[in-house]
């Protein structure tokens, strides 16, 4: 399989007719075997669509300006942003200014180019030579991708000098996605910021936030205080928990936006509720709020499917986390709803589902919406795993044959709170183990059977947070797997190899270092 991929590899670097390199190792003549022998373009993770090393490399010094297209906000947004991630790396000034003009060269240039249509809402082409390195695309987010790229392209360690050699380079998918569940464990919005910075390196453009569960409600919903102010007040193990304010929650939006990561904020219904349960006794069947839960099972909870006034509360926060959240989608969970009986849950859902079209949204929910009906446009989750029956991945490619699309968040490949291996401190292990090389040795556009590609939108990385409780956890569960799982969404199918991946991957280890990220340093991979 892996020879095929790379035939296939280089298949399509003939078929361009450009000089290509692509993600392999140990082929053909002077080949990398060693993490410390691949070029600067074959470090780049995710590996790009196309690159082509060669010519003299440009160094940045103190005299380096970044230029950004000038008139546009975005693309110096873009230009401040990269000079901010490369400073503390090189110690230059990197001066910004919003003076680019086509046909103009030399120094660092962050071009907007209507031309480049071709590229798309995220691609880019970046080129560099002994005059400088100009990065081009048709829309901002492609500069900003172009910009991640670039700052792979400086050293870790030693001179700032940016390897001669150009990058073509689109994603596979438009969906790259993480998750992290601030529901169990509460994180602060400064937290979950440092983890937006850490994926923007990766290409990462989905910032999936797990708002609610039984343990704590986590946003202030002006129309039901109760919700974040008591519903907000527990976590796993007894813990303060917390909750974010709107404003809270709006900065986390813009800065995401700022990176070009669209937010999507779940509420997970009509199961894993108990918090909103314990906050108001109207939402409970028997009009008695259960107490707050600390514990960590799971499928216990449920809205009251049979009250008038649960819909009442799910289109009051529908509607404004909707107000508050420029993405597309609001995800609504449906996920084990054990306590919901079947034909309550399918009837809750369809009225969930049309109160997320009267927000204007589009809906999202974990996979076993299937089992009921999926409103036409509605986005699917995938999160079983190997072992799942054949009749649930059946229900969900039934689901992908009247429309739906679907986004793979296999719980046995890419979730980031599953134990590397039995001597993983924390970490859960119901649906096995995942070393690095499981997280990322599978391929998202043919996992489930009878989905085409076409009909996936995406990959994610679910973080829940059971037994995750601390930015340091979050750092050692998240990487490097996350890393392999942005790679699986943005570079082509030919371009996945674990042999190649695991030594790419190595040579991230010095930049994740300095980054302060405290990654895991898994025994799969030869760390530089
Ligand atoms: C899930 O892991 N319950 C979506």
């Amino acid at each position: 399989m892996r020879y095929l991929r790379a035939l296939g590899a280089l298949l399509a670097c003939a078929a361009l007719s450009v000089s290509c390199t692509d993600a392999r190792a140990g082929s053909g003549a002077g080949a990398p075997g060693a993490p410390a022998e691949l070029s600067a373009y074959e470090r780049i993770v995710p590996a790009p669509a196309r690159t082509a090393p060669g010519g003299p490399g440009y160094r940045l010094t103190a005299a380096t300006v970044i230029r950004t297209t000038a008139g546009s906000r975005e693309a110096r947004g873009v230009g401040e942003l990269l000079a901010a991630a490369l400073r503390p790396a090189t110690g230059l000034p990197l001066r910004v200014s919003g003076t680019d003009a086509a046909g103009a060269a030399g120094g660092v240039r962050l071009r907007l180019d209507p031309a480049a249509g071709a590229y798309g809402e995220e691609g880019y082409r970046l080129q560099a030579d002994g005059e400088g390195v100009t990065v081009s695309a048709y829309r901002p987010a492609g500069l900003f991708r172009g910009a991640q790229t670039l700052r792979q392209l400086v050293p870790a360690e030693g001179a700032p000098v940016v390897a001669g050699g150009s990058v073509s380079d689109t994603p596979r998918f438009a969906y790259r996605g993480a998750m992290v569940d601030i529901a169990r464990h509460f994180f602060t919005v400064a937290q979950v910021k440092r983890y937006v910075d850490q994926l923007a390196l990766y290409k990462v453009n989905v910032l999936h936030l797990h708002l609610t569960d039984d343990q704590g409600w986590r946003l202030a919903v002006d129309s039901w205080p109760r919700l974040a102010e008591y519903g907000g007040a527990s976590e796993v193990g007894g813990g303060p928990g917390g909750h974010w304010t709107k404003e809270e929650y709006r900065d986390l939006v813009r800065y995401a936006g700022e990176r070009y990561m669209e937010v999507v904020p779940e509420i997970d219904m009509p199961g894993h509720t108990n918090a909103a349960l314990a906050s108001y006794a109207e939402l409970n069947c028997s009009g008695v709020a259960p107490a707050r839960y600390t514990g960590i099972k799971v499928g216990f909870s449920s809205l009251c499917v049979g009250k008038e006034r649960t819909y009442e509360f799910v289109a009051d926060v529908l509607r404004e986390v909707a107000a508050l959240t420029p993405g597309r989608w609001l995800h609504i969970g449906g996920d084990e709803a054990h306590s919901t009986p079947h034909d309550q849950y399918a009837s809750f859902m369809a009225r969930a589902q049309a109160a997320v079209g009267d927000t204007g949204k589009k809906v999202m929910a974990w996979h076993q919406l299937a089992g009921a009906e999926p409103v036409p446009g509605a986005v699917l989750q995938w999160w079983g795993t190997d072992k799942t029956k054949a009749a649930e991945k059946e229900q969900v490619a039934a689901a992908v044959r009247k429309g739906a699309k679907l986004v793979v968040s296999p719980a046995d490949r890419s979730y980031l709170d599953i134990k590397y291996d039995a001597a993983t401190k924390p970490g859960l292990s119901w649906p096995g183990y995942v070393p690095v090389e499981r997280a990322y040795d599978w391929d998202p556009g043919t996992h489930l059977p009878g989905v085409p590609e076409s009909a996936v939108l995406g990959v994610e990385a679910p973080l829940w947070t059971e037994v995750i409780a601390t930015p340091a956890e979050l750092d050692l569960m998240a990487f490097p797997r996350v890393i392999g799982v942005a790679e699986l969404g943005w570079s082509p199918a030919a371009a996945l190899d674990w042999d190649a991946y695991r030594l790419r991957l190595a040579a991230q280890g010095p930049v994740l270092t300095k980054l302060g990220i405290g990654f895991y340093r898994s025994p799969d991979v030869p760390w530089l």
